[in-house]
Formats: structure tokens, C-alpha cells, sequence
């Protein structure tokens, strides 16, 4: 970047991605290239909004737990031995090794460069040989804790300790998904997603497009879904996410080659919900595709300007795994839903290049593009408002 984006006339041109989606314009190229930018979205968004880390039942036992990073802030998840669930820093507070790698089951985290221990709540309670150091008191010293809640068996936490609960936030669309009863869907933690070179809004949004379904998909294995479907439902203002429905030409509509739900079928949906799939964000980590027999989940997880991590799950109803031909209906729906995917992710990282280009635009949008418009209206005010108070605390 050879001159700052960061002034007045960005923060202000940026309220026209915000307008109606008749109306509106993408974001500028440089919201998904520029480290600058990155930086100041970390405090605009990461370091405030709840981020979804993972599933309440990969820490069902006490001291189950697992780790992941956002933002390179390296995270533990626990459940304690009282059997509260915790989040904090895993980067020990005496040289910064981590403390936790991976996943297991731990009775404390013992660092292994120099054995300073910490208790499932963070608490340091041991660190060898420090007697004669000035000063040191072993009870002043703790991992970072972070605040955490469950929403639909989804793990959230939050960086900001005064940050207000997200659940009253997300009310609206805890309706929208209650059929589905993902408290009790089943499903293992997945393994470790893969690092991509794209920004963490350009996979999002491929994620909620209903637009690019009939063109770059176009074929026995989405045409069922077809963008002419899609709808954007309007939610109160102040929900902490959105959502699109998109209708399917047949019911129990499902991603492999025989276009139909091959494991049980969620039990308690209505005949409409099995009729669309429906679309669900939690901006800025957590994207939904629901199905008839089975939801998708994206953990999206940021990484700087160009690059994110992003952990695949799947949930299937209650009972289903005990299906002896579970693993091969299984595999079923991952063969198609991986030429899917190959597809998104080249557009994706093609995507990238293009808005590092000089010759990159704010582009204009379909209606059946809503969700990107409601992504729009999300972020905008927070990148607002951040700017404003860092301009009041001349920074
Ligand atoms: Fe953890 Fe030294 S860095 S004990």
C-alpha cells in the first residue's frame, strides 16, 4: 500500500455497501488487501464481537479440551474439574510458550519449556525454582481469561470482558434454527481446517451467495438449489446476524449424486424447512448450511489480510451414526460437496488476486445477493463507529 486508506472520506463513502441492496455498492478493494485495514478490524470487530471457537460436546468430560487461534491469539478451551467450561489464553505468562496443544484431557496444563503449571481456570500453581526471585508472587499470575457462551451447542467467547451477551442479540435467528435441535446434533470435532490465501469476509460471503449457485455450480450436483430461490428475510436491527433461505426444487434436497437427504432427517422440521435449505452467519467466525439430514458448519478463522484458517463440521441428527452405511452415505455427500467446494475456493483465491488489482472496483449487486448487503450492514456501522472513537482518541 503506498498511501493510508484510513481517513474521513473512506469511513464515509463506506456507508454506500450499507444501502439497499438496489442501491448498494461492494466494499472498497482494500478492505480485503490492506494490513492497515487488518489491523484496525481487529479492534473493530475481533477484539469485541463473540467468535465462535467450536461444539460444546468436543469438552463434554472435565478436563477435556481443545485449542485453536484467531487473529494468531492462541485460545484453550476447557472444562474445568467443577465442570464449568473456560476459555483463556494458552500462551503462558512466564516466555510465552503455549501452554496447550491440540486436544486431550489434562488435570492441569503444565508448560513444557520450564513447568510453570496452571490450574483448568488459569490460575498459575506451580513454577519451579522461583524462590529467589524478587517480588513473585505465584497467585498474582493467571492465564487471560475470556468470557464464553454456548449458543445451540456452539462455543463462543469473547476478547472484550464487558462485552454484552450475544444470545438476546441472536433471538431471531435462534427461531429460525430451533427445529433443528443442534444441541443434540451429533457430530465429531473436525480435524484442524486448512490455511487459505484469501481474506476471511471473501470466504464468508462466498458462503452466503445465493447468486453464483446456478452459474458456478451449474450441474446435476446444486441445480436443485437454484439462485432464482433465494430469499432474504428481514430480522430487527440490532440482531447479530442474518440469514437467507433458499428453495429447493425438490424436498429433502441434500449434496450428493442422487440430489436427496441420504441420513435421517432432522426430526423436528416443518415441511417448508424441507423444502430450502436455509443459510445461517454469525459474523465474523461461524456460517451455517443447513439441510434436511445434515448441517454444515464454517469456523472461519482470520489470519491477517490475505490468509485464514477454516475448520469444517458437519452435524447429522440424533441416532444417525448408528446406521451401519452411515460412513458411506457419508462419504456420499463429502464426494459432492467437495467438488463444490474446489470449486468455491478457486473462485475464492482467483478473488483475492482481483482485488489486489489496480483495475479493482466497488462493484454493484443482484438481488439475489441480499446476504451480502446484510453482511455489509453489519460491518459497517462497526467499522464506524470504531473509526469515529479512534478519531475522538486521536489515534
Ligand atoms: Fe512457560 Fe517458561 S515459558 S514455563
Amino acid at each position: 500500500m503506498s498511501r493510508s486508506i484510513m481517513n474521513d472520506a473512506f469511513f464515509q463513502e463506506m456507508a454506500t455497501s450499507a444501502l439497499s441492496v438496489e442501491e448498494a455498492v461492494t466494499l472498497a478493494p482494500e478492505c480485503y488487501t490492506d494490513a492497515q485495514f487488518y489491523e484496525f478490524e481487529k479492534e473493530a470487530l475481533f477484539n469485541h464481537e463473540w467468535l465462535c471457537v467450536g461444539r460444546e460436546d468436543w469438552v463434554k468430560a472435565p478436563g477435556d479440551y481443545f485449542t485453536t487461534t484467531i487473529i494468531d491469539e492462541p485460545i484453550v478451551v476447557t472444562r474445568g474439574l467443577d465442570g464449568v467450561l473456560r476459555a483463556m489464553s494458552s500462551v503462558c505468562q512466564h516466555r510465552a510458550m503455549l501452554v496447550a496443544e491440540g486436544a486431550g484431557n489434562a488435570r492441569a496444563f503444565v508448560c513444557p519449556y520450564h513447568h510453570w503449571t496452571y490450574g483448568l481456570d488459569g490460575a498459575l500453581v506451580n513454577a519451579p525454582a522461583m524462590g529467589k526471585t524478587c517480588n513473585f508472587d505465584r497467585k498474582d499470575i493467571a492465564l487471560p481469561t475470556f468470557q464464553v457462551e454456548i449458543w445451540h451447542g456452539f462455543i463462543f467467547i469473547n476478547f472484550d470482558n464487558d462485552a454484552p451477551p450475544l444470545a438476546p442479540r441472536l433471538a431471531a435467528l435462534s427461531d429460525i434454527i430451533a427445529n433443528y435441535d443442534l444441541v443434540n446434533a451429533e457430530g465429531p470435532r473436525p480435524d484442524p481446517g486448512a490455511r487459505h490465501p484469501w481474506n476471511w469476509k471473501v470466504m464468508l460471503e462466498n458462503n452466503n451467495d445465493g447468486y453464483h449457485a446456478s452459474r458456478l455450480h451449474q450441474g446435476p450436483l446444486h441445480d436443485f438449489v437454484p439462485s432464482g430461490q433465494a430469499v432474504f428475510p428481514e430480522l430487527p436491527e440490532d440482531t447479530a446476524g442474518y440469514y437467507r433461505t433458499n428453495g429447493t426444487l425438490h424436498k429433502d434436497a441434500s449434496f450428493n449424486a442422487t440430489q436427496r437427504a441420504l441420513l435421517p432427517i432432522f426430526p423436528g422440521l416443518t415441511d417448508d424447512e424441507r423444502n430450502r435449505m436455509t443459510f445461517v452467519n454469525i459474523p465474523p467466525t461461524l456460517s451455517l448450511v443447513m439441510m434436511s439430514d445434515m448441517v454444515i458448519y464454517l469456523i472461519i478463522r482470520a489470519e491477517g489480510p490475505e490468509h485464514h484458517t477454516m475448520d469444517t463440521g458437519l452435524l447429522v441428527a440424533p441416532g444417525a451414526t448408528r446406521d451401519p452405511a452411515y460412513e458411506h452415505k457419508l462419504q456420499m455427500n463429502w464426494v459432492a460437496s467437495e467438488t463444490i467446494i474446489a470449486q468455491d475456493f478457486h473462485v475464492d483465491e482467483m478473488v483475492q488476486l482481483g482485488l489486489r488489482s489496480r483495475h479493482a472496483i466497488r462493484g454493484r449487486y443482484s438481488w439475489q445477493e441480499g446476504a451480502q448487503q446484510a453482511f455489509n450492514s453489519w460491518l459497517v456501522p462497526r467499522y464506524q463507529e470504531t473509526w469515529a472513537r479512534w478519531k475522538a482518541q486521536g489515534k
